[in-house]
C-alpha cells in the first residue's frame, strides 16, 4: 500500500534519521569501547564510517540552513562548527592509533564525550527550529542523499563486500567525507518540484 505524500513515514523525514544516527553513534562508542581484538576493530570501522557519513550531511545540510533561518543561526552554527573540528582531530588521532593500544579507550572516551555533547547541542539549538523549515519534498529529497551518502559507506556492509569496504575505508575518513559531500551536493541541485 503507497503512503500518500502528507504522512510519510517518519523515516521520512531527514531530522528523524539524523536523530536515529545520534542514537546509533552511541551505541557504536558502546560496542567500541566494550569488545576487543577483531570485534573492536570492526565496530570502530562502523563508527568512522557512520561519523563521516552523519557530520559531513550536516555540515551540507543542517549548517547552512539553520545560518539561514534560525535565530542566532551565525553564533550556533560556529559552535556547532567549532566543536566538530575539535571532534575531527580527535578522530585523526585515534584513526593512527591501533584499537588494542592501551592508551585508545582514553582517547575513545573524550571522543565520545565530545561528539555526544556536540550531538544534544544540534538536537537542541538546531533540529528542533529546522523541522519547521522544511517541506515535505525537501524532507524526503534531503532523506534520500543522505541514503545515497550511507550507501556509498555502508555502515553494515555485507560480508560479501567487506574487503570492498575496506578499500574505503584504506583512506582517511577525510576521503570519505569528500565523497558523501559530492553526492549530497548532487542531490540538492536537483530540482525540488519533482517529488
Ligand atoms: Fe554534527
Ligand atoms: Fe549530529
Amino acid at each position: 500500500m503507497k503512503t500518500p505524500a502528507a504522512e510519510a513515514p517518519a523515516s521520512e523525514d531527514v531530522i528523524d534519521l539524523l536523530i536515529k544516527q545520534h542514537a546509533q553513534i552511541r551505541d557504536l562508542f558502546l560496542a567500541v569501547a566494550m569488545s576487543g581484538g577483531l570485534e573492536r576493530r570492526k565496530a570502530f570501522d562502523r563508527l568512522v564510517r557512520l561519523l563521516a557519513v552523519h557530520e559531513t550531511a550536516e555540515e551540507q545540510i543542517v549548517h547552512p540552513l539553520a545560518r539561514r533561518t534560525l535565530f542566532g543561526g551565525e553564533g550556533i552554527v560556529e559552535d556547532r562548527l567549532t566543536e566538530e573540528g575539535m571532534a575531527k582531530a580527535i578522530l585523526a588521532e585515534l584513526e593512527n592509533m591501533d584499537t588494542d593500544d592501551p592508551r585508545f579507550l582514553g582517547v575513545l572516551n573524550q571522543l565520545r564525550g565530545d561528539v555526544l555533547t556536540h550531538a544534544r547541542a544540534e538536537e537542541r539549538y538546531e533540529f528542533v527550529g529546522l523541522r519547521a523549515q522544511f517541506s515535505e519534498t525537501e524532507r524526503r529529497g534531503l532523506c534520500a542523499a543522505l541514503r545515497a551518502a550511507e550507501a556509498v559507506a555502508p555502515i553494515h556492509p555485507h560480508p560479501g563486500i567487506e574487503s570492498a569496504a575496506k578499500n574505503l575505508l584504506a583512506g582517511p575518513a577525510m576521503a570519505l567525507a569528500d565523497r558523501v559531500r559530492d553526492l549530497i551536493r548532487d542531490a540538492m541541485k536537483r530540482p525540488k518540484s519533482g517529488g
